[in-house]
């Protein structure tokens, strides 16, 4: 199967087969181009997508030494994302099925990222997810491919952009989670006291916008307004150490309604890109495991995009018969639990 993510500011390409072996796996990072704007911006994202997109594609199918008769099915992200990306990927992925007689599968990127574990660690359903990215931030029960059942999720920001938004107020680098991970690892958590949203409360919900706030108000009563260098670090350690908190809390409260409606149910799943943050992963892995839960993160490359999460999620689907026409439409909006579970259920 051979997977096509252009969604957000990464061009990618993989071919995966259905025993779980990636053949292939490109990505290419648009960083550089949307730096200077501190923020991906759409239109300069699909322009290089465009750009792009054929040569990793024949990349990716010469890294994985195969050919176009090789492939069962061709995969793409369809949604959500920004419309311009997606519609370079999916509107590629529809010409080479038609060209070559081969399945489409329009994915749905959240469902990418929601099945990865099973890609890497071959687990069975039911899971509980946590799914932690850019755009998004949601614990759910995942059933099957397209069975997910929502237990919370964010009233405001998604957890990533909470990320971003405090390293452009520390003036870190940007995109702003690596950043301030690696700021974080010098700094010291204890010397500003931030607040923990939600946590405590009922419920499987989160907010942190609250948390971006107090950061801002906390740089405000420093000298001058600014983050000095060691300020800086201490600010992303405070925000690491909040973030990875709320999480856990959250977590251990979906894991007793997760327990109550699937007892056999015994994996907690962590995925998308925050999911690459090592303190994250520790501390969740913590809180997991003292809850009598197993818990399982993909390797960072894995959780942060990339296209063999989209192979891998056609590989499902195709298997159980779920393939898309060439009129599928991309969808810059498309909740998970609005996906189609059966072959014929509408989009
Ligand atoms: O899943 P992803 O690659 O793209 C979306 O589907 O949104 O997630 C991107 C988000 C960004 O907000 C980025 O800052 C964050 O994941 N991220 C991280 C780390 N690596 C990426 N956040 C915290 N720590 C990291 N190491
Ligand atoms: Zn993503």
């Amino acid at each position: 199967m051979l997977g096509i993510e252009t969604s957000c500011d990464e061009t990618a390409a993989a071919v995966v087969a259905g025993d779980r072996r990636i053949l292939s796996d490109i990505v290419l990072s648009q960083i550089e181009e949307h730096r200077p704007y501190q923020g991906v911006v759409p239109e300069i994202a699909a322009r290089s997508h465009l750009d792009h997109i054929d040569r990793l594609i024949a990349q990716a199918l010469k890294d994985a030494r195969c050919g176009w008769e090789d492939l069962n099915g061709i995969a793409a992200t369809a949604g959500p994302g920004l419309i311009g990306g997606v519609l370079v990927g999916l509107t590629t992925a529809k010409a080479i099925a038609l060209v070559r007689g081969l399945p489409l599968v329009a994915v749905n990127h959240l469902e990418g990222h929601a099945l990865t574990a099973r890609l890497t660690d071959g687990i069975d359903f039911p899971y509980l997810l946590l799914l932690v990215s850019g755009g998004h931030c949601q614990l759910l029960a995942v059933e099957g491919v397209g069975l997910y059942r929502r237990y919370g999720g964010t009233v405001d920001d998604a957890v990533g952009e909470a990320f971003d938004k405090t390293a452009a107020l520390l003036r870190l680098d940007y995109p702003g989670g690596p950043a301030v991970e690696a700021a974080a690892l010098h700094g010291d958590p204890k010397r500003f006291t931030l607040p923990r949203p939600m946590a405590g409360r009922p419920g499987c919900d989160f907010s942190f916008s609250g948390l971006k706030t107090a950061v801002r108000h906390a740089v405000a009563a420093l000298p001058g307004g600014e983050a000095d260098p060691e300020s800086a670090a201490d600010l992303a350690a405070a925000f690491q150490a909040a973030v990875a908190d709320v999480l856990a809390d959250r977590a251990i409260h979906a894991i007793a309604r997760f327990r109550e409606e699937f007892p056999a149910g015994d994996r907690f799943v962590v995925a998308g890109g925050v999911a690459a943050n090592t303190r994250i992963r520790e501390v969740l892995a913590g809180a997991v495991a003292a809850q009598g839960m197993q818990f399982v993160a993909p390797p960072a490359t894995l959780c942060t995009d990339n296209a063999a999460m989209i192979a891998w999620a056609g590989l499902e689907r195709l298997r159980l018969g779920l393939t898309d026409s060439l009129e599928f439409a991309a969808r810059p909006r498309w909740p998970l639990d609005e996906l189609p579970a059966q072959p014929g259920d509408a989009p």
